[in-house]
């Protein structure tokens, strides 16, 4: 695991574009896995601009993102589908048709689950994979429970996520209790990881991540088991492993 530090989020955005940009260069044809929240706005808004500049050609890519709310449309705009559009695709000469979220309003949620596995299976697996994480060390929707779960799967969310989502809402009642989202085994998968966190808010998941036991009550620790997996934190996010003296 490396770490990278940036100094605040506009210098995070800008390197994680850098190497998202090095892997599309280096790949035409890759499969990108695509992360929402709000930690990977600025680095879209970098990969347009680049892609506006003419830097970047997003025709060949292809794309799956990790997780979508159990129960909302693609045109609600509070779905992970939504915010991909609004973000990213939307902007660059991406191939929609290429691109993948889970459905959410599959009722069944052992096919909605199934169906995305297959799809991933039949790109050929990720290249490289972008997370944020959660205040509790979630990633995707992997929330802090006893075991890994390895596939996409449906998942409960927990009260602290619901709380901290709530803020895209215009009320907490209307957060979605659950989502599908991929697995553990999903994201390991992937041949690179890039985790981007920023934020005060973000320190004790990633001292918990980076320097803490690998479990499954801190689900982001397992990418200490990962190949190449790279974090970029800002400073602030970096601050409690600072403190401490291990980073
Ligand atoms: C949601 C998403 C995660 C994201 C997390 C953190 O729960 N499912 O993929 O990493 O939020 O979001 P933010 O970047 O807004 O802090």
């Amino acid at each position: 695991m490396r770490i990278i530090e940036a100094a605040n989020y506009e210098d995070l955005s800008r390197k994680a574009a850098d190497l998202i940009a090095a892997q599309v260069i280096l790949k035409p044809d890759c499969v990108l896995g695509l992360a929402t929240g709000s930690t990977p706005e600025g680095t879209y808004k970098e990969l347009v601009t680049r892609y506006e500049q003419g830097v970047l050609d997003f025709s060949q890519i292809s794309s799956v993102n990790l997780d979508e709310y159990r129960g909302l449309s693609q045109d609600n705009d509070q779905s992970y589908r939504y915010f991909m559009n609004r973000h990213l695709f939307d902007h660059v000469n991406i191939d929609k048709a290429r691109t993948h979220v889970p459905n959410g309003k599959e009722p069944d949620s052992d096919k909605a689950c199934a169906d995305y596995d297959a799809q991933i299976l039949s790109m050929g697996g990720v290249d490289l994979q972008l997370l944020g994480i959660g205040g509790n060390g979630h990633i995707g929707f992997n929330e802090p429970c006893d075991e890994f779960v390895v596939g996409t799967h449906c998942v409960n969310l927990t009260q602290s996520t619901i709380e901290a989502n709530a803020r895209f809402f215009s009320s907490i009642d209307e957060v979605p209790k659950q989502a599908y989202t991929m697995g553990i085994g999903n994201i390991m998968a992937a041949k690179k990881i890039l985790l981007l966190a920023s934020g005060a808010g973000k320190s004790q998941a990633i001292f918990d991540t980076c320097f803490g036991p690998v479990t499954p009550h801190v689900p982001a620790s397992v990418l200490q088991l990962h190949p190449d997996a790279v974090i970029i934190a800002d400073t602030e996010a970096l601050s409690l492993a600072k403190e401490k003296g291990v980073f």
